[in-house]
Parts: structure tokens; C-alpha cells; sequence
């Protein structure tokens, strides 16, 4: 006989000892598993809330116009230099842009710490900084008599945006925390730290990683029209006309102007939690992150988060005495422990035996597994899994249906951790648009983007310095 502490969901199973792995099975399914009617319903609420985000500032999904004015030509050339503050990695880059889509690019990363993330704003900029010099000296082999060359800045937060060489941070997300620059401008404050530490580069222009990727994409195929990141956060952006984005009314440009959008969509449902269908362990994670509240969206769907959901689940079950009685399972009681890279191996697992599933337990957890336990981690994995391209999905859906790009069809542009090395995230993605969309969904075709924080923030530089030659802003 198994004793254990009665929980809640208990009393659905009043007659049972111990719940067979099927009866839990069941239960997660229920729980984390999205209808194509309640994806219907999650579209049109994104659809929403990013038309109001067009139409005024301070909105929950902010819909950044970036500056960037429409597509790139193709022809642009030069040597830029690229720096990549992500959610994980510094990147440095200098990227040559030989036109006609081609290009070649030299790079080095920088592992970020824990303690970098939340230490002064400052302080994060100037080691930005001295990364950059480590390269233009180091790799590159510049001096500083050499010409400046132009930098394109990937800050891969929401930004709001003046000028391109300009974004004032509305709020830190992915776990970053460094006090003193949320509410500053960035760019001024890296332009500073690059003063300061007397670096050989220019600040050109400060983009996303998501508006990056999307003209980077656009550059080698131009049916790309929406990109998407899908890494340690989530986030889209596309291409809108001045003329739809009535907040930018007053600033006179052409009805037809094009400008890319940066929506931010990670923030859809925060505060109000009206539409998304959260659990209690995404609640957990929400309620335990350092941003309570915000970011609702994005908490179910990116890198970051998933791991942790899967994490909270098996401690449930430990808690219930459902899982791993008479073992030993601190390792697994810290949060985060279960890293979503975890996940990915769990469902790639082609032996019949799931020995990568044993690996991971034994290994990181010190934990024995049975072979049924196995599979049902393997499935849940799929279930969490499935659940966030499916949300995904849905906010591709809102675009494309705002955008009237059903009846022609497009390509999604899409990178970041999840979407590269999750097995078999893009299926689900397709699959989910089917869903919504009927068999017309299969024009939405996501594939895997060019190099957007790289290639795509040198093109933005190139096509900057060309309009700057031009006489605009
Ligand atoms: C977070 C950031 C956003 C970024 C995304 C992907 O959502 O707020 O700016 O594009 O992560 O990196």
C-alpha cells in the first residue's frame, strides 16, 4: 500500500491507492491540450490587441515601429559590425555584404553570467563594450587608425524607438534584471560606453532580434513577410504601412510607407489573463519569475519556461507519491533544474528502451526510472512541447490574418533555439495553422531564418547609412 499526501486532484480518483500512469496521462492531456475552436479564439484576441497596439503608445503588446523603412534591395554592401545581446550569449560579429543576397560573416561569442544579467545597466553596456573592442583589436586585427565602421546593435528587448539610433527600454524580460536602464535610452548609454572605452565603432542603429530577422530573410527570400523568434523568449515582427499605424500619424510619412513592426507579442495577455489558458505550474512560474504579471505569452511558449512546466509537473507527482517514492529528488526540487534542452532529448529518444531518458534522469538527477515512467515523461514532453508551437502558432495566425496573407500565401522566417532544435516544433506549427486556417493554412510555410541579429542587423545598418545619405532621418 502506497501512502501519500491527498491532494486536490485525489478526490477524482477517491477509490484509487496510487494513479496509474494512463489516469495521469489523461489528466496533463486535458489540461495542456488546445483546441483548434480555443486557438480560433486566442487568434482573434492577438489580432486585437496588436491593432490596439498600432493605435496608441503605453498598450499591453506595445507594437514598436523600429524604423526600419521598408524591405532591403538586395544591393546593400559593406563591412558592418554586429553586436548580439540575446537571452543567453554576447555575440560579436563583422558581416561583409557582398549584394545579391550574399554575404560572409566573421563572429566570436561571449558567455553572459547570471550575475551580469542583474548587475547595473551600465556596467552590462560597458562589458558590451569591451567585448566589441576585444574583437575589432583581437580577431580583426584593427587599430585605431583604421576607418570607424558602422555597428548595428541587437537589443533583444522591448524598446520604444524615436530614431533607429535610438530605444528607450520599456522592461526587462527573459529573467535580465540589471538595474538603472529600464525607462534610459539604451543606445545613448552604449554610445557612451563606447566613448568612454574609446572603441573603434560607430552606434548606427539598435534593433531587435525579431525586425533582424525578418529583413535578413527578406533579403535572401523575398516572400518572407513575417518573422519569429522562438529561443529564450518569443516574439514576431512584419511589415506595416504608415498608414495602418495611426500612433505614427503625426510624424508625416507617406500612407504607403513601409515600416517594420515589432510587436512584442511575448506580452499578449499579461496583467488581465483573460485569454490564455494558464495552468497552475504556469502560474507558478509566473508568480515566482521576477516580473510577476507580465510577459503571459511568452512564459508558455519560449525556451526559458518550458523546462520548468515539465519541472513543476514531475514535483507535483513527487509531492502526491506518485513518482519516485523512497528516492532521493532534491536535484530535481530546484527551479529550473530541468533544462528545455532536456525535452528536446527526451523526444528524440529513438531507443525502445528510452535509454536517453534513463541518461538524463540518472545523470543531472540521480533519479532510477521505469520504463513506463519513461514514456510518460517522453509524452508529456510532447504535450508541453505541442502546447507552445501551438500558441505559436496562433500568434502567427493573428499576422497573416491581419495582413490579408492567407489567399496568397507566405513565408515565416523563423530562429532561436526551439525552433532549430526542438524536434519537430516546425510539423506542429503547420499543423496547428491547418487547424485554424483549414487546408488554406498550408501557404503559411515557416522556415529556417537567416542569421537576423548578424546579417540582418548589418543590412539595417547598410540601408540606415543609405537614407542618412539621402537626407532622411
Ligand atoms: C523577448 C524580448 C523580445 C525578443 C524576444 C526573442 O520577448 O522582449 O524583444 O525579440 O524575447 O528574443
Amino acid at each position: 500500500v502506497v501512502y501519500h499526501t491527498r491532494t486536490d486532484e485525489d478526490r477524482e480518483f477517491p477509490h484509487a491507492e496510487k494513479k496509474t500512469i494512463a489516469d495521469l496521462l489523461r489528466k496533463y492531456e486535458s489540461l495542456l491540450t488546445l483546441t483548434p475552436q480555443r486557438m480560433r479564439m486566442i487568434v482573434h484576441a492577438i489580432e486585437e490587441t496588436l491593432d490596439k497596439g498600432l493605435q496608441k503608445d503605453g498598450q499591453i503588446v506595445p507594437m514598436i515601429p523600429t524604423f526600419v523603412f521598408g524591405w532591403p534591395t538586395g544591393e546593400e554592401v559593406g563591412e558592418y559590425l554586429a553586436l548580439d545581446l540575446g537571452g543567453t550569449n554576447l555575440r560579436v560579429c563583422l558581416v561583409d555584404l557582398q549584394g545579391h543576397g550574399k554575404f560572409e560573416v566573421t563572429q566570436t561569442k561571449y558567455r553572459l553570467t547570471e550575475e551580469q544579467k542583474q548587475e547595473d545597466g551600465q556596467k552590462l553596456l560597458d562589458f558590451c563594450a569591451e567585448c566589441l573592442d576585444n574583437f575589432i583589436t583581437n580577431t580583426l586585427g584593427r587599430t585605431e587608425n583604421d576607418p570607424m565602421l558602422p555597428l548595428g546593435f541587437t537589443f533583444s528587448y522591448p524598446c520604444s524607438q524615436l530614431r533607429i539610433d535610438h530605444g528607450e527600454l520599456i522592461r526587462w524580460t527573459k529573467g535580465f534584471g540589471a538595474p538603472n536602464i529600464e525607462g534610459h535610452d539604451v543606445a545613448a548609454m552604449f554610445a557612451s560606453s563606447l566613448k568612454r572605452l574609446n572603441v573603434n565603432a560607430e552606434l548606427t542603429a539598435l534593433i531587435n532580434d525579431t525586425t533582424g530577422t525578418l529583413i535578413a530573410s527578406n533579403y535572401v527570400d523575398p516572400n518572407t513577410k513575417i518573422a519569429v523568434i522562438f529561443g529564450t523568449g518569443c516574439n514576431a515582427a512584419y511589415m506595416e504601412t504608415a498608414g495602418n499605424i495611426p500612433k505614427m500619424s503625426s510624424v508625416g510619412l507617406e500612407a504607403d510607407q513601409g515600416m517594420a513592426i515589432n510587436c512584442e507579442w511575448g506580452a499578449f495577455d499579461s496583467f488581465d489573463h483573460q485569454h490564455l489558458p494558464r495552468t497552475k505550474y504556469d502560474i507558478i512560474i509566473d508568480e515566482s519569475s521576477n516580473k510577476p504579471g507580465e510577459q503571459s505569452f511568452e512564459k508558455m511558449i519560449a525556451g526559458l519556461y518550458l523546462g520548468e512546466v515539465f519541472r513543476l509537473i514531475l514535483c507535483e507527482l513527487i509531492d502526491s507519491g506518485d513518482l519516485f517514492l523512497g528516492q532521493n529528488t532534491y536535484k530535481l526540487e530546484k527551479a529550473y533544474a530541468f533544462d528545455t534542452a532536456f525535452l528536446s532529448l527526451m523526444e528524440s529518444d529513438p531507443t525502445d528502451e528510452l535509454l536517453t531518458i534513463i541518461g538524463v534522469f540518472s545523470h543531472f538527477f540521480g533519479i532510477e526510472t521505469t520504463l513506463e515512467e519513461r514514456q510518460f515523461f517522453r509524452q508529456l514532453a510532447v504535450l508541453i512541447g505541442t502546447r507552445a508551437a501551438r500558441l505559436s502558432a496562433c500568434g502567427i495566425a493573428a499576422i497573416v490574418s491581419k495582413k490579408g496573407y492567407l489567399e496568397k500565401g507566405c513565408a515565416v522566417g523563423a530562429d532561436g533555439s526551439l525552433y532549430n532544435k526542438y524536434p519537430n516544433f516546425a510539423n506542429r506549427v503547420h499543423a496547428a495553422l491547418v487547424d485554424i486556417f483549414g487546408e488554406k493554412g498550408k501557404r503559411i510555410v515557416t522556415h529556417h531564418a537567416e542569421d537576423g541579429s548578424g546579417v540582418g542587423s548589418a543590412i539595417i545598418a547598410a540601408m540606415t547609412k543609405a537614407r542618412k545619405e539621402k537626407g532622411f532621418y
